[in-house]
């Protein structure tokens, strides 16, 4: 099975605007998938921009999909949708 790619953008909007807590998917993430989620930051994922009033940030990428206005929940959530699919 690939690795699904976890990428928690750590630019400022997404950083700003909640994305300081997801700083926690770097802990849970390896406690419980082990090696089949890889978890890394990334610059601003040119997601914020693209409409800043309504702008859904924080912003995660799980492979391609878009988690906006992502929490911890909600990434894990995405992730484990993805085990289930593959
Ligand atoms: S700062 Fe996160 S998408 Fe731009």
């Amino acid at each position: 099975m690939e690795k699904i790619s976890v990428k928690v953008c750590v630019g400022t909007t997404c950083f700003v605007m909640g994305g300081a807590n997801l700083q926690e998917l770097n802990d849970i993430i390896p406690k419980k998938y082990g090696d089949k989620v890889e978890v890394t930051g990334s610059n601003c994922l040119g997601l914020c921009s693209i409409n800043w009033e309504y702008s859904k940030a924080p912003y995660v990428k799980v492979d391609d999909e878009v988690v906006s206005e992502a929490t911890v929940e909600k990434v894990l959530e995405a992730i484990d949708k993805k085990i289930g699919n593959k």
